[in-house]
């Protein structure tokens, strides 16, 4: 049985959450599988004109009969994911998937999201979830993992340590940042760092999770592993983007975890004997927060993609920076990531815009390339080379069929597949479900 791993191919909000909500209508796929970052994902599905923004959950979980499983990868706020799935529950009751968390997950703790808040918005403007800071400790080793929550002693005594060194750490960040009296005030260490309250509400949230009938939290590496055994789909969920990868991304204006295809190994325990990657890409380019963006556009452009296409983040509501689509970005995305294929989207928001443009090169230092480069100061200064497109005017909403795309639509997905030598094997043309044409 074939496996599929969905993988944001640019700088994240691609629309893989849609993309996955639509291959996993096939009954083959039994789970869907997220493997690294946290809440600070923001993937949206729409059924029926129904929206729903996930962060932890995966974007299987309106499939009462498959399981949506959160791999060792992924960092769990456990106060977030209650009442993500409790608002789910209050949308449409028990009607969802199972879930099943890796014991080996690590969780956001309040001094995770403290410490994001003094120095993430700093240079990367990150989601301020305690992303950084939790990856941070996993990989120092002080981090506290859903196994550790297994004996209400044992949790007591990791966030006992935790708490008392995190003061100290905090103290000094706030020093060495000559953060303003007042805001220090407003944080209330006293009242956000004591370790009695952490321990009885993050013990509640956990219980509150650990006793939803829905909910297991144990060996994904063993499940992945059965499913396999038993000729059943997987369906790998990446969130962020290939150039929000801390190895592969324009670092340091990246995320602290490996959103590309290699994080799912790591990030389940699990290694599938087949899989098929599919690149997800809009048919132009956004990115939130800091960092060097080529092809960003500052004009009515810009601003139309922007209204059109409601880029604003899922997670945090900023106005997305929109730009033209960026072939070397594509080209890259499928060098680190072995891509198959790709599922373009938003093709329906580009309606109207005359000309279309789209980068084929750089050139850097007086040189031409049709590569991209991860050298940021480079990167800072590229001058794009630009293909033009004429566009096209009419409403493409409804259509199913590629043949029943405007001639320049055509054209310009046929220019996407020869620079990436890639089939477009899915195209969206609106937010539902339904609105995709298989190619
Ligand atoms: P993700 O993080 O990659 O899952 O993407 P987001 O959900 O953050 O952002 C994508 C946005 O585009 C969401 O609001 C989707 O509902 C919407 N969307 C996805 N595909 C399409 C499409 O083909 N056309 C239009 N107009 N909207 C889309
Ligand atoms: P999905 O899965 C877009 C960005 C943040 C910031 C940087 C680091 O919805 O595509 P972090 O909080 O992760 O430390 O922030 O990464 N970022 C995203 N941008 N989509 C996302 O996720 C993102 N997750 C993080 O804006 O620039
Ligand atoms: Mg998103």
């Amino acid at each position: 049985m074939k496996n599929v791993a969905v993988v944001g191919s640019q700088w994240g909000d691609e629309g893989k959450g849609k993309i996955i909500d639509t291959i996993a209508q096939k009954k083959d796929f039994k789970a869907v599988v997220r493997y690294q970052g946290g809440n600070n994902a923001g993937h949206t599905v729409v059924k029926e004109g129904i929206k729903y923004a996930l962060h932890l959950i995966p974007s299987g979980i309106l499939f009462p009969e498959k399981t949506c499983v959160i791999g060792n990868g992924v960092i769990i706020d456990p106060k977030v994911f209650l009442e993500e799935i409790e608002k789910i529950e209050s949308r449409i009751g028990k009607n969802h998937a199972k879930i099943l968390i890796s014991e080996k997950a690590h969780l956001i703790m309040p001094w995770h999201i403290i410490r994001d808040g003094i120095t993430g918005g700093k240079v990367v403007g990150t989601t301020k979830r305690g992303i950084g800071p939790t990856y941070m400790d996993y990989i120092e080793r002080t981090g506290i993992r859903m196994i550790d929550t297994e004996d209400k002693n044992v949790f007591r005594k990791k966030v006992a340590d935790s708490a008392s060194w995190n003061r100290k750490l905090i103290e000094t960040m706030l020093d060495f940042h000559k953060v303003p009296k007042k805001e220090r005030t407003k944080l209330d260490l006293d009242e956000a760092l004591n370790e009695k309250t952490i321990t009885e509400s993050y013990w509640n949230y956990l219980l509150k999770i650990k006793n939803n009938s829905s909910i297991t939290i144990g060996d994904v590496s063993l499940y992945l592993d059965s499913l396999q055994e038993n000729n059943k789909g997987i369906l790998f969920e990446g969130a962020q983007a290939i150039l929000l990868d801390v190895a592969h991304g324009t670092y340091p204006y990246v995320t602290s975890s490996h959103p590309t295809v290699g994080g799912l190994f790591v990030g389940t325990g699990f290694r599938p004997r087949k899989l098929e990657v599919i690149g997800v890409a809009k048919a132009y380019t956004t990115r939130v927060g800091e960092g060097p963006f080529p092809t960003e556009l500052f004009d009515e452009v810009g601003k139309k993609i922007r209204e059109v296409g409601v880029e604003f983040g899922t997670t945090t509501g900023r106005p997305r920076r929109c730009g033209w689509l960026d072939l070397t970005i594509l080209k890259y995305a499928k060098l680190i990531n072995g891509l198959d294929g790709i599922a373009l989207t938003k093709l329906d928001v580009l309606t109207g815009i005359n000309p279309l443009k789209v980068a084929v090169g750089y050139k850097i230092d007086g040189q031409k390339r049709d590569t991209f480069t991860i050298n940021i100061e480079k990167l800072k200064q590229v001058k794009v080379i630009y293909e033009e497109f004429p566009g096209w005017k009419e409403d493409i909403t409804k259509v199913r069929k590629f043949k029943d795309l405007p001639r320049n639509a055509q054209k310009y997905v046929n220019r996407i597949e020869k620079f990436t030598k890639l089939p477009v094997k899915m195209i969206g043309v609106g937010p539902d479900r339904k609105a995709v044409i298989i190619k």
